[in-house]
C-alpha cells in the first residue's frame, strides 16, 4: 500500500519522544539505528542536541518511523547559490538537518512511502519555524552511504541535491539539501 497523507493523518500520528513512550515496537535493518532510538535519543533531546519525532500507528501504538532533527547551516558554492536564487553575501545559510531517519521494517514491508512521508514532515516542521520562530531555508541530511549504498537515490528522489562544497567521496556520508521555498516544493 502506498503511504500518503490520508492514511499518515487517519492512521497514524506524529508526536515527540518522551520519557514514557515504549520503544522496543521499533526494528529497523540497520541495527546502530535501534540502538539510537533505544539508547541514546531520549538523553540527546534532554540535553538539547537532538530532537526526536515518532510516528506511531493509532490502533496498535507500534512506532512506524522515526526521524532527530537539529539546527544547522550550510555553505554553497557560488552556483549553488545561484540555483537557489540566494544573492547573499553570508557565508552560510540556515537550515534544519534530519540526523537520524529510519523506518520499521514491519511498516517498510506493508506500506511504501513512509520514510518519503517523514521527509515532508520535517519540511512541515521547518517552515512552521519559518512563520513563527527563525529562518531556515534548507533540510539537510549527511545521508548514510555506509549503511545504505542507494540512498543518495532515496534522497534525490525527494528533492534533494548534493551540497559540492561538502562533497568528499571518501566520506561515509554524503551532504545533501532541499530547498524548503524553491524547485520543486
Ligand atoms: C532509507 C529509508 C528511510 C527509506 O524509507 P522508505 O519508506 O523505504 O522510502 P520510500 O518508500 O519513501 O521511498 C521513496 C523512493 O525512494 C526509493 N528508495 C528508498 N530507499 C532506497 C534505497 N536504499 N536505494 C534506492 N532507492 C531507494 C524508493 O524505491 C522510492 O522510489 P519510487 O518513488 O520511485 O517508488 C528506509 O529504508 C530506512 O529506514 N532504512 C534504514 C535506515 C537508513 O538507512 N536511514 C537513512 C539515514 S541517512
Amino acid at each position: 500500500m502506498k503511504f500518503s497523507k490520508t492514511v499518515g493523518s487517519t492512521a497514524f500520528k506524529l508526536e515527540q519522544l518522551d520519557s514514557g513512550a515504549p520503544l522496543d515496537s521499533f526494528v529497523c535493518p540497520v541495527e546502530e539505528y535501534n540502538v539510537y532510538l533505544y539508547k541514546e535519543a531520549m538523553r540527546s533531546q534532554n540535553d538539547h542536541v537532538a530532537l526526536t519525532w515518532l510516528l506511531r500507528e493509532r490502533s496498535t501504538g507500534k512506532i512506524a518511523a522515526y526521524m532527530s532533527l537539529i539546527a544547522d547551516a550550510i555553505k554553497l558554492s557560488v552556483s549553488e547559490k545561484e540555483l537557489h536564487d540566494l544573492n547573499y553575501p553570508f557565508k552560510t545559510i540556515p537550515a534544519m538537518k534530519i540526523a537520524k531517519l529510519a523506518v520499521s521494517k514491519e511498516f517498510a514491508g506493508k506500506y511504501k512511502g513512509i520514510g518519503s512521508f517523514m521527509i515532508d514532515s520535517a519540511r512541515t516542521i521547518a517552515r512552521k519555524c519559518n512563520d513563527h520562530y527563525f529562518s531556515c531555508r534548507f533540510l539537510t541530511v549527511d545521508a548514510d552511504i555506509e549503511h545504505n549504498k542507494g540512498i543518495r537515490t532515496f534522497y534525490e528522489k525527494n528533492g534533494f541535491f548534493l551540497n559540492s562544497e561538502l562533497y568528499n567521496e571518501n566520506r561515509k556520508t554524503i551532504s545533501m539539501r532541499k530547498d524548503l521555498y524553491r524547485i520543486g516544493d
